[in-house]
């Protein structure tokens, strides 16, 4: 697991409850470059090793051993899979036992999918996609590359979200509808209207206006 924060611990507990459930796979411990003390403690508290830095990782981890990032914000998320697919990993996906995942439906590499979450058929979830507790993503939707879904939205039927896009707490997207690159949906946000790359968009019904670096 990549990440000692909220998120990552987050994601160790969809690992753990994967192997409780009975998966063939053995967590082997937490990567992260500046772990804070309280999240040192927390982990401690919670029985998982503390492995070092991703450099160190890289610099000497086992290649047969594979990665889940537990990092909410996308474009992190994408310069962590250059540097970790670059060095030979292999990224996983996980998915938490309780989620409900439907026919026809694929979930890209290093995906995550939290408890509650309803994927329904058809659906096409990217690489390193990350889906919250309690999201829905109707049927035919299609999220791109590192998108992250954030607890409690919904995503309708043929809905297309571009990559890296982040979609805010409860936020609805309605249906048909094409959200395009690098945008972020605010939380609350109800999106009736095709939205373009790049953007943040909040409100009922959502507005949007030019996104600057490092905003979600
Ligand atoms: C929309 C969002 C990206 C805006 O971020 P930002 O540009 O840093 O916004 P700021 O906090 O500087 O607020 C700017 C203005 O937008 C308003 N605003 C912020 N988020 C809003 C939202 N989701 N809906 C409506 N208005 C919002 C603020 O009240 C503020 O209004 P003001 O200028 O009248 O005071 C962010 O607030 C958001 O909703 N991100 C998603 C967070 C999320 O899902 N959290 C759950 C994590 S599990």
């Amino acid at each position: 697991m990549v990440g000692a924060s909220g998120f990552g611990r987050e994601c160790l507990d969809v690992l753990d409850a994967m192997v409780a459930d009975g998966a063939p796979l053995e967590v082997v411990g937490v990567v992260d470059d500046a772990p804070s003390s309280v999240n040192r403690d927390r982990l401690a508290m919670r029985g998982a090793g503390l492995l070092g830095s991703v450099a160190q990782f890289v610099a000497a981890g086992d290649r047969s051993v594979g990665y889940v990032l537990g990092v909410g914000h996308p474009q992190v998320r994408f310069r962590l899979v250059e540097q970790l697919d670059d060095a030979g990993f292999t990224a996983v996906s996980a998915a938490h036992p309780s989620a409900i995942i439907g026919s026809s439906s694929s979930i890209g590499p290093g995906a995550v999918v939290c408890a509650g979450v309803v994927v329904s058929t058809n659906v096409t979830l990217g690489r390193h996609v990350h889906l919250n507790p309690h999201v829905t993503v109707g049927h035919d939707a299609m999220l791109a590359d590192f998108v992250s879904v954030n607890p409690g939205a919904v995503v309708s039927g043929e809905v297309t979200v571009g990559a890296g896009t982040l979609i805010g707490a409860s936020a609805t997207i309605l249906q048909g509808l094409l959200v395009r690159e690098d945008t972020v949906i605010g939380a609350g946000a109800v999106v009736t209207k095709n939205v373009p790359g790049g953007v943040i968009v909040t409100g009922v019904p959502a507005r949007w206006r030019p996104r600057t670096e490092g905003q979600q």
